[in-house]
Parts: structure tokens; C-alpha cells; sequence
């Protein structure tokens, strides 16, 4: 496992789940972290657990739909540590389940708007400011298996996480040469409030059933997303750009 000592990370909706798990993770190996979510409370008690632990992270509110936001995100991760090294664009949301027949227009738009629109706008000041400094730095943004396959019912965030991978693609080409990885992980389900709100968790019937989609029959645990984005971000993985890497129990191998 590598150190990320005197280096600084960035995770979006770090006020929970994921987000929060590697937020800490990058805490725990050396790097100072800025906490940014839309959930004030959640954001805060992320840099508590941090702090608690003897670790070096920051609170600031960011809605990542909103671009000003995200170039402040990057504008203070400057100013308080001096650099970005790992930029983890994580917020999203589940949006609707319902057919295509029946998603309400808007409905749909807000999930492309938090889950896509919110990755480019994290991008964008992440990568130009990565690209300033020695030794670049890497981005990793949190797509699914949902974006490499279809899910009945859930065509807002099918859509949304399948262009979160062309844009890492994209990303990726534009930088080969500048010092800046741009990777994604594709988790399957992971046991977070998400799945609560969603219904999966909470039904004993619907878990058993989401269990079974993955050949390890059991969902993913936070933890174990958090060190897939820490490994995509390590030097162990120098030579990983444009990769969708799946952490995801077998789901895929179907
Ligand atoms: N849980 C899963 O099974 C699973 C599987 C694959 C991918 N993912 C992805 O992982 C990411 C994190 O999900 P999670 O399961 O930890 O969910 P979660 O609900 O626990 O955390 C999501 C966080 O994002 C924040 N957020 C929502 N909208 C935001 C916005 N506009 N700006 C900033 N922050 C915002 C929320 O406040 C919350 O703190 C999401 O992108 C999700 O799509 C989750």
C-alpha cells in the first residue's frame, strides 16, 4: 500500500458512503482532504472521523452541478495545501425507478445533471490545475456497472454513468501526455445509504435478489471501493489511464 505523505485529495459527496470511506482512506495513508459535499452535516462529521484519527482534512460545501463550485473546490484545495493530487469525483444520486415510458423529463435531466454534468464540472478545474503543477496528478471518477451495461427502470443513471466512462476516455487521450491519469471504477452494489434509499437494503426479498447478480453473491462494501480509487491513484498504477476498473464481485462476468 502506498503513502500519500505531503499529498492532497479531493473527493466529491464525501458527506457519506463511498465518499466519505475513501475520504478517510486517503486520510489514513498521508494525504490532506478536502471533504466537499452538498450535505454540510455529513461533510463535517467525515472531517471529524478524520481528525479524530489524527488526520489533516477540510469541510467545504460544494454542489458539483454548479461550476463556479467546483472551480472554488479546486481554487481552495490550493490555497489551503498548495496543489491537487487526487481529485475523486464521487456525488451522485439514484434518481427515479421507473420505465423509460414513464421517467419525468425533468427527473431525468437532474440525475444527467448530478451523476454527468457533475463529473465535467469537476474536471475541468481539476485536470488544468493538475496539469500546472510537477508531477500532474490523477482523477478518478466513480462510474458503475451500471455504465457498462443496462438496469430496467433506471435509465437517467444507466445514461448518466455510461458517459461518466467517455469522459474518463476522453479525458484520458487529451492527457496521455501531461502527466495526469484520468481512470474510473465501476463498483458494483455497495452497501451504502443509497441502496437504503433506493429500497434495496431495507427489503430483505429485493437484497437477496441484488445479491445474487454478483458471482460472489454479496454486495460491496465501501471499503473496498476506497482502496481501488487509492490504488488507481498510487504510482503503483502509473501506467492505468482510461481504465474503467470494475470492483464489482463478478456482477459483470454474466
Ligand atoms: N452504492 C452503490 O451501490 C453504488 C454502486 C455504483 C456506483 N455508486 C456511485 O457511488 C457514488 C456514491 O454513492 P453512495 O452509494 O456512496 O451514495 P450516498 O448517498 O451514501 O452518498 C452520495 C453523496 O453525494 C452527495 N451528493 C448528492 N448530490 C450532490 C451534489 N449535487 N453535489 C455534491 N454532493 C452531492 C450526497 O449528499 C451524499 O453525501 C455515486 O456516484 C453512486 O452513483 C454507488
Amino acid at each position: 500500500m502506498g503513502s500519500f505523505t505531503d499529498t492532497v485529495a479531493a473527493v466529491t459527496g464525501s458527506g457519506s458512503g463511498i465518499g466519505r470511506t475513501t475520504a478517510i482512506e486517503f486520510a489514513d495513508r498521508g494525504a490532506s482532504v478536502l471533504v466537499t459535499d452538498v450535505d454540510v452535516d455529513g461533510g463535517e462529521e467525515t472531517v471529524a472521523q478524520i481528525e479524530d484519527a489524527g488526520g489533516e482534512a477540510r469541510f467545504l460545501e460544494v454542489d458539483v452541478t454548479d461550476p463556479d463550485a467546483t472551480q472554488e473546490m479546486v481554487d481552495v484545495a490550493v490555497e489551503a495545501y498548495g496543489r491537487l493530487d487526487y481529485a475523486f469525483n464521487n456525488a451522485g444520486i439514484g434518481g427515479a425507478q421507473t420505465p423509460v415510458t414513464e421517467y419525468d423529463s425533468d427527473d431525468w435531466r437532474s440525475v444527467i445533471d448530478v451523476n454527468l454534468v457533475g463529473v465535467f464540472n469537476c474536471m475541468k478545474p481539476e485536470i488544468a490545475q493538475m496539469q500546472t503543477q510537477d508531477g500532474g496528478g490523477v482523477v478518478v471518477n466513480n462510474s458503475s456497472i451500471l455504465g457498462q451495461v443496462g438496469f430496467e427502470a433506471s435509465s437517467g443513471y444507466v445514461a448518466a454513468k455510461h458517459g461518466v466512462l467517455g469522459l474518463t476516455k476522453t479525458a484520458a487521450l487529451e492527457n496521455g501526455e501531461t502527466g495526469v491519469r484520468v481512470n474510473a471504477v465501476c463498483p458494483g452494489f455497495i452497501e451504502t445509504p443509497l441502496l437504503e434509499s433506493g429500497g434495496i437494503t431495507s427489503d430483505p426479498e429485493m437484497r437477496k435478489q441484488i445479491e445474487g447478480l454478483h458471482a460472489m453473491n454479496r454486495l460491496g462494501t465501501p471499503q473496498e471501493v476506497a482502496d481501488a480509487v487509492c490504488w488507481l491513484c498510487d504510482d503503483e498504477a502509473s501506467f492505468v489511464t482510461g481504465e474503467a476498473l470494475g470492483v464489482e464481485g463478478g456482477y459483470l462476468s454474466r
